[in-house]
């Protein structure tokens, strides 16, 4: 069957089964600023967790990090984000409208919407000029003596700077990564197709340290295991691609970057970039404190600035990603149902206890007392209003992947029913065996039943 997801659809059920909003929608909204709901907030957890279990729970050479939002004033100096953390914009003179230089190919032009900006004859475009995309605040009660701050526009920077106490204190020596999961802020000028740009997201950031000589090598190595980690977690190889930079798109601070690339229905776009930042940051931060931030191994007699390899992903963009991969349409019976059919570890509810007739007391009580047994161990939810085949439908549209219903037969012979999500297969199972059959299925390998 083709793909018959479209952005509007994901912003739709994500709107419908409450797992995003647009931001102060009573006050008209905002554009590019979303809210997550209950299940938007349980994917993106899920989503974080898997990239904290892959990178530092499973390795024994990254540890992790939290560091503020808000840094010294100094750090975006000497990072280089004060003169260099730009994007082109232009100015339409007569729509008044301001549009990003490099996206003019896929924007609207604000009075023609059919023609992109710079296409109509009325289009009078000014020359490009650079805007920061750093949001400003201001440290201190009193405006005379406050500080100029920024919000971070990366959480990288955080780890740089703790370099020499994580590096003495974890005891770890090159090749060795500090990971960080947090807010980031940019003042993005061009709306962005849902939480795919946002002016306030989350990064998933871990920096490499290695031995220079040894850059290239690990680069070519995050690349690859980056990339598997979309693919374990179900994606479909043919919707992810990697793609290398062209000399002219490189951030200021890289020597080179490739991008994972997801085939989002806006088309090919950046899920992950992985970048060469050579010793950029920690060569400027050791110029700029007068702290060297550098590797010595006094036993060795080695002492030397390490090389970084930085994965930095979007928890956002990724769970968009997982969204729109998973999503699904078929008729089954006559009836047509929408489906998310997300990795089971990705999941936001991961088993739905179902009583087929909720008024009868003998049934929802073994109904309540499984779904007690099950939310100790996993994410689940009892249901008991509506028709059953409503129940279902909902159950689908948020992707859980499998959903427990006790009956009448229950009663008789302590067996429930176990429908999965995406062959609809049902079958009897004991009713002492759910908890430990579901979480078997939870450890299983899984691919998903889209067409690749
Ligand atoms: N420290 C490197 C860095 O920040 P980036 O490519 O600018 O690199 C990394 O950002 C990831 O953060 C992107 O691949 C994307 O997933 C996510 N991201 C960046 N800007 C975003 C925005 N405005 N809204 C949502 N996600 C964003």
């Amino acid at each position: 069957m083709p793909d018959t997801v479209t952005m509007d659809k994901i912003v739709s059920l994500a709107r419908r089964r409450g797992f995003v909003f647009p931001s102060s929608e009573i006050y008209g909204g905002l554009g590019s600023a979303y809210d997550y709901g209950h299940y938007g907030v349980l994917l993106k957890e899920n989503v974080k967790a898997r990239w904290l279990e892959a990178m530092v729970r499973e390795r024994d050479d990254i540890v992790a990090l939290d560091s503020s939002i808000i840094l010294h004033p100094r750090v975006w100096e000497v990072s280089g984000h004060v003169e260099g953390f730009h994007d082109p914009l232009v100015d339409c003179r007569f729509c008044k409208r301001r549009y990003r230089a490099d996206h003019l190919d896929q924007l609207e032009c604000g009075a023609k919407p059919s023609k992109h900006p710079g296409e109509t004859e009325s289009c009078d475009l000014t020359e490009p000029r650079q805007f920061n995309l750093m949001f400003q605040t201001r440290i201190g009660a009193l405006e005379e003596t406050g500080l100029d701050a920024y919000l971070r526009p990366e959480t990288a920077q955080g780890i740089f700077i703790n370099f020499k106490n994580v590096a003495q204190i974890a005891r770890r020596k090159p090749p060795f990564g500090i990971a960080q999961i947090g807010k980031a802020f940019r003042n993005e000028i061009t709306p962005g197709n849902f939480i795919f740009r946002t002016l306030e997201f989350e990064q998933m950031e871990m920096e490499f340290f290695v031995p220079p000589a040894d850059a290239e090598e690990w680069l070519r190595y995050w690349i690859e295991e980056r990339l598997n980690w979309y693919l374990r977690l179900g994606i479909r190889e043919s919707h992810l691609r990697v793609r290398p930079h062209e000399a002219d798109e490189l951030s200021h601070y890289s020597s080179a970057t490739s991008d994972i690339e997801y085939l989002f229905p806006i088309g090919w776009s950046e899920l992950e970039g992985i970048a060469h930042r050579g010793d950029y940051d920690l060569g400027a931060h050791t110029e700029g404190s007068g702290t060297k931030l550098e590797w010595v191994d006094s036993e060795a007699g080695e002492r030397y600035t390490p090389h970084v390899v930085e994965p930095a992903a979007g928890v956002n963009r990724s769970m968009l990603a997982f969204m729109v991969d998973a999503y699904d349409e078929e008729v089954v019976a006559d009836r047509e149902r929408t489906v998310l059919r997300l990795h089971p570890q990705i999941a936001p509810v991961k088993v739905a206890v179902l009583p087929l007739i909720p008024r009868n007391e003998d049934i929802s009580g073994k109904a309540r007392a499984l779904y007690e047994e099950l939310r100790r161990a996993v994410v689940a939810e009892y249901d008991d209003s509506g028709q059953i085949g409503r129940r279902y439908r909902r159950q689908d549209e948020i992707g859980t992947p499998y959903a427990f219903t006790i009956d009448e037969q229950t009663l008789e012979d302590d067996t429930i029913t176990i429908r999965d999500r995406d062959s609809l297969a049902q079958e009897r199972v004991p009713i002492s065996g759910a908890r430990a059959f579901l979480l078997d299925k939870l450890a299983e390998e899984w691919k998903t039943p889209k067409a690749d």
